[in-house]
């Protein structure tokens, strides 16, 4: 049985051109004009696009006392409902536990997943096991390792455990993640704000000003330069640590910017909204910061410094966001994005002419595939490539309401938004997940996509730091010691 996407514009990272799209055993078969096959899906007015990928999701986590209300069906089924066709979830060790304990307890959860998916492995405690289980877990097919410099207590690492996780990264070939935010001083700022009787969700936010960020960023650059390592640092989300991933590429070093659609979008006075809902289920971190810090982060996608959108989706019901009532730290934290984070950029980014559509398919999909070492099988319109593909209708329309979504919580940080851009058809290897609206998700059908280390920036970064590195000065003439 094949499929053809007839009459659309493909448009890829580099190229937009017209051209059908064949697809057969869940691949791309054939890519020109006038093709043929058994069932033709129709993409006249529309893009063919590479599904998104959203490497940073977090389903059914155990988080703060409770769990993330998405799992791995009702998550990837609204990543699905917005062109997302690949999640990367965070596999979490608990304190002593080994990391092949945790891969197991994230590989029985993502059965249920509708779209492909993969893990990072979190680094959350030090020792001979986690070292040694790092080659193991590299072996399995994850290439990335995340580490916590927040969540002092819970999964916070300190500086010699970083290096030497960063270390160990650069020996396997694997490329850290971080987490940036200065720990210790976000626990300082909490405990005297609350001393103070700063109990609402706005003091969350003044727990976790931008310098927190700006300076773990800027620490955990350099530790990775040091281990020789290159870095990825998830939701960046001000100037002051958009600052240290530009400068540190300007100095030629590895290091990749990751952005989430609400921070490009939503901004800090949603804490200062009256009711406490409202401001509560905002709660994440890095929290929401002003115009000046989202200006920022849009010439970073724009001029290339900031290489990734992505959600941060961690989704929890009112219910679970009143743990926090009298207690900002309490709040569990986190929010939803899976289903509007392709229609809400290309909304607020394409459509007002601030990103070029091969720059929004560049930063959803093919640069994160590169990062992941999982490109051309996804992020790519190529003969070869698994058919995770979007058709995007530019004209069609919603207004984005709970109500309507896939997402299992009871509200959307996006509500009333109004976006312009959805998908026509989203396809999973292939197979049809989203037609004009209408959802077909397979609960089951995504498949864990092994991605191998040494990835060509590690292969070229690890050549460098060995031929930079550190060696004895071959001496003549040593004179005696001095005894
Ligand atoms: O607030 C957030 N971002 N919650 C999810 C965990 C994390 O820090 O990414
Ligand atoms: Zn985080
Ligand atoms: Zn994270
Ligand atoms: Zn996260």
């Amino acid at each position: 049985m094949s499929k053809v996407i007839k009459g659309g514009t493909v448009v890829t990272a580099d190229l937009t051109y017209k051209a059908d799209v064949k697809i057969e055993g869940g691949r791309i078969v054939e890519i020109g004009p006038d093709l043929k096959g058994d069932e033709v899906l129709d993409a006249t007015g529309c893009y063919i696009m590479p599904g998104g990928i959203d490497p940073h999701t977090h389903l059914e986590m155990p988080f703060m006392g409770t769990y993330s209300s998405d799992d791995f069906e009702s998550g990837t089924r609204a990543g699905l409902a917005g062109g997302t066709t690949m999640v990367v979830d965070f596999a979490l060790p608990n304190p002593g536990e080994g990391l092949l304990d945790a891969l197991k307890r994230w590989d029985n959860k993502s059965t249920r997943a509708n779209c492909d998916y993969s893990f990072h492995m979190a680094v959350t405690w030090w020792g001979e096991q986690v070292f040694d289980d790092m080659k193991e877990v590299v072996g399995r097919g994850i290439n990335t390792f995340k580490h916590f410099l927040a969540y002092k207590g819970a999964l916070m690492v300190n500086d010699d455990e970083l290096y030497a996780s960063f270390k160990r990264c650069a020996e396997l070939g694997a490329t850290p993640l971080v987490h940036a935010e200065n720990g210790d001083v976000v626990a300082e700022l909490t405990a005297q704000l609350l001393a103070e009787g700063n109990t609402g969700p706005e003091a969350h936010a003044y727990s976790r000003p931008p310098q927190v960020e700006g300076e773990a960023t800027n620490r955990a650059i350099m530790i990775a330069d040091m281990a020789g390592a290159p870095l990825y640092v998830v939701h960046t989300s001000c100037e002051e640590s958009h600052e240290a991933i530009r400068r540190a590429r300007m100095q030629g070093k590895r290091v990749w910017g990751e952005p989430l659609i609400q921070h490009l979008t939503l901004d800090e006075s949603e804490y200062f909204n009256k009711d406490w809902d409202h401001a509560a289920r905002r709660v994440m971190s890095p929290p929401f910061r002003n115009k000046q810090h989202q200006d920022s982060l849009w010439a970073g996608l724009q001029s290339g410094s900031l290489s990734v959108v992505a959600t941060d989706h961690c989704a929890f019901t009112t219910e679970q966001k009143r743990f926090g009532v009298g207690d900002f730290s309490k709040i569990p934290n986190g929010t939803g994005g899976l289903e509007d984070r392709m229609p809400m950029l290309w909304t607020h980014g394409v459509a007002t002419g601030r990103i070029t559509m091969n720059e929004f398919v560049a930063v959803t999909s093919t640069n994160i595939a590169k990062i992941l070492n999982c490109y051309p099988k996804k992020g790519a319109v190529l003969v070869g490539a698994d058919a995770d593909l979007v058709v995007w209708d530019p004209e069609k329309e919603k207004t984005i309401a709970a109500d309507s979504q896939q997402s299992a919580i009871d509200y959307n940080v996006f509500e009333g938004k109004k976006v312009k851009g959805l998908p026509r058809y989203t396809l999973t290897r292939g197979q049809v997940a989203v037609m004009d609206g209408e959802i077909r998700t397979q609960e089951g059908h995504g498949e864990f996509v092994a991605r191998e280390p040494n990835a060509t920036v590690n292969k070229a970064l690890s050549k460098w730091k060995d031929l930079t590195a550190p060696r004895p000065v071959e001496r003549t003439g040593i004179p005696a010691s001095g005894v």
